[in-house]
């Protein structure tokens, strides 16, 4: 447990450079209802959005509350044994706690295997735990890339209990940028170039606007599924 949770640290190390600067002058799909799938990517051309399109995926609805209700029920007591860290300034990650799980009850199982179905070719390897990261109110993520050593090429969460904004800035040219609304109950999935060649964040709540629409954070937690590296 103390190694995987070692490896879950270096994993989401923050980026050298961070990248707030972004420019907001043109949206890729101004005006359409953020509930509505085609809304729930923004970013700062038509062309980078339709580009990654294939690369960035979010499902609403992905599961029920009846399932995050059956998550919560197994992650809660694990989880509120340990304390919120908020003040590890070389940290990705401010306002959080976490943990991996590598076996779940059976409403569970059915839930995680219907991420690794959705997400994952079948039969390639995975890291072995799934991660869970409890963010505070008050919690964010810095822009990070995962290690690369670590983790391969895609990443699969769950958004638990909050809705939240999930920003990818490319590594290299911080204006190339795509904002990805989170909705409560969903399923994203970064691969490829959205996964090694931008960084990516979890807005705070003051922060937290999508496409001009306030999305207040909430506690939130997430259940992230990674594969191994090739
Ligand atoms: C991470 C990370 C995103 C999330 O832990 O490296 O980026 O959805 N998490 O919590
Ligand atoms: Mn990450």
């Amino acid at each position: 447990m103390k190694l995987l949770l070692a490896v879950l640290k270096q994993i989401h190390k923050p980026a050298v450079r961070t990248s707030q600067q972004r420019c907001r002058s043109s949206c890729a799909s101004g005006g359409l209802s953020p509930l509505r799938d085609e809304a729930l990517v923004v970013g700062s051309s038509r062309e980078l959005v339709q580009r990654l399109g294939s690369q960035v995926e979010v499902r609403t609805g992905f599961i029920t509350e009846e399932e995050e209700g059956a998550l919560l029920r197994e992650l809660e007591p694990g989880l509120k044994k340990k304390r919120y860290e908020f003040d590890h300034w070389d940290d990705a990650i401010h306002g959080y706690r976490e943990t991996e799980r590598a076996r779940w009850g059976a409403a569970c199982e059915e839930v995680m295997n219907r991420v690794r179905s959705a997400a994952f070719p079948e039969g390639g390897p995975l890291l072995g735990p799934v991660h869970v990261l409890d963010l505070d109110k008050t919690g964010y993520i810095k822009p990070h890339i995962d290690s690369v050593k670590f983790c391969g090429s895609t990443i699969a969460g769950l958004s638990l209990l909050s809705d939240s904004i999930m920003r990818l800035v490319k590594e290299d040219a911080i204006d190339e940028w795509m904002d990805l609304l989170l909705p409560r109950l969903s399923l994203y999935i970064l691969r490829d170039q959205a996964r090694y060649n931008f960084t990516h964040q979890i807005l705070r709540d003051e922060e937290s606007v999508f496409n001009g629409q306030k999305v207040p954070r909430l506690r939130r937690v997430s259940v992230i599924c990674r594969n191994l590296p090739r």
